[in-house]
């Protein structure tokens, strides 16, 4: 059975450009970059083609690019760095951000006794700017971490706007950008931003590297000590293949950044209105599905006595990969905090639904089908 796979925020599916570029890293050229031998050599000009890549994107200098495990220890990182060495004495953040920027959070608070406010969104995920501005009067050296879209309901923070008003009150500000590089133009140069955070696996690139952009004027001291790798902010022989395949899913990703998006969008909307043709007492969607969300996120409550599981069981049986508004970390399904924050009555299933350019209109009508089966 052909599967349909509508998982794409929790990952992609490697491109075949992407693979054939780390393959040769994965065998012949096996070098470590910080040999000066001809294979150490070879690795360290595929490593900082890269690292120049990922900066011409976000419009960076390859200098404020840290290659990291991903975009969980990038997050940990630029919080865990900010308050141990800017002296940051309080984190403002959402209620929404992934478990990663939360749980460094806890940990900050527990560990570092930091100060900690949550800053009120809308019903659609957003920020408040007013209440930001309002936390932010206060006299305290701050970091604003505070994601550019949500990886559940796809909602798309205006990190301009947040960063300006970071800068104005003389705040920190870190964005966690995994969902929208290489979705979305990030220009570090119109930005005033301290830290950001991505990922390659969102971007049909591999798992298992990241990377931590930080201001030039900015400087923290390694989480990991060790050889001095990354400038000595992050050290570890440099997982070379993953690099590569970050370089190339990124040089990608800008050159198709607009044809995919449209592309994408165009899936979403054919998604939400035949949904609606079919479901309409039964189907609503969270986040600004009408306004500005990201193009591969749907989230969609259905009104239905079927389990959520079993929404998803189903599903899955005919071929097709969807994920709950449930976190499911570990396999095992717990209430969202994000769905839960949005004041989505708890008698609603939520599945998220997320698109890539893989996908075609066939294999949406047949997702359709299958939800017309499912769904009483
Ligand atoms: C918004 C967001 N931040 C951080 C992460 C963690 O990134 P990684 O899987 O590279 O550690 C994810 C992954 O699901 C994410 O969606």
């Amino acid at each position: 059975m052909k599967r349909i796979y509508l998982d794409n925020a929790a990952t992609t599916p490697i491109s075949d450009e992407v693979f054939e570029a780390m393959l040769p890293f994965l065998k012949e050229q096996f070098g470590n970059p910080s040999s000066t031998h001809a294979e150490g050599r070879t690795a360290r000009a595929a490593v900082e083609k890269s690292r120049r890549n990922i900066a011409r994107l976000i419009a960076a200098s390859p200098s404020e690019i840290f290659f990291t495990s991903g975009g969980t220890e990038a997050n940990n990182t630029a919080l865990k760095g900010s308050v141990r060495d800017l002296g940051v004495k309080r984190i403002i953040s959402s209620p929404i951000e992934h478990a990663c920027v939360k749980n460094s959070i806890a940990a900050l608070v527990r560990d570092e006794a930091i100060r900690f406010d949550l800053v009120k969104i809308d019903h659609f995920g957003r920020v408040d700017l007013n209440h930001l501005e309002s936390l932010l009067s206060e006299d305290s050296k701050t970091l604003v971490t505070l994601m550019h879209s949500n990886n559940e309901i796809g909602t798309l923070n205006n990190i301009v706007a947040i960063a300006n008003l970071c800068k104005q009150k003389g705040a920190y500000f870190h964005t966690d950008s995994v969902q929208t590089l290489g979705y979305y133009d990030i220009n570090t140069l119109n930005i005033p931003i301290h830290f950001l955070s991505g990922s390659a696996h969102k971007l049909h690139g591999p798992k298992g590297i990241g990377f931590l952009y930080v201001n030039k004027n900015i400087h923290i001291a390694p989480l990991i000590d060790g050889g001095g790798q990354e400038r000595s902010l992050r050290s570890g022989t440099e997982n070379v293949p993953g690099i590569i395949g970050f370089g190339k899913a990124v040089e990608i990703a800008e050159k198709e950044m607009l044809d995919w998006k449209n592309y994408i969008s165009s899936l979403k909307q054919y998604f939400m209105d035949e949904l609606l043709k079919f479901f309409p007492e039964k189907v609503s969607f969270n986040g600004d599905v009408y306004g500005d969300s990201h193009c591969k996120v749907l989230s969609v409550n259905f009104d239905t006595p079927v389990p959520a599981e079993m929404l998803l069981f189903k599903l899955d049986l005919a071929g097709i990969s969807a994920s709950g508004g449930s976190a499911c970390s570990s396999g095992a399904m717990k209430a969202s905090a994000v769905i839960s924050a949005l004041g989505v009555p708890s008698h609603l299933k939520t599945v998220r639904f997320s698109f890539s350019h893989y996908l075609s209109n066939g294999e949406i009508d047949f997702t359709l089908e299958k939800l017309k089966e499912i769904i009483r």
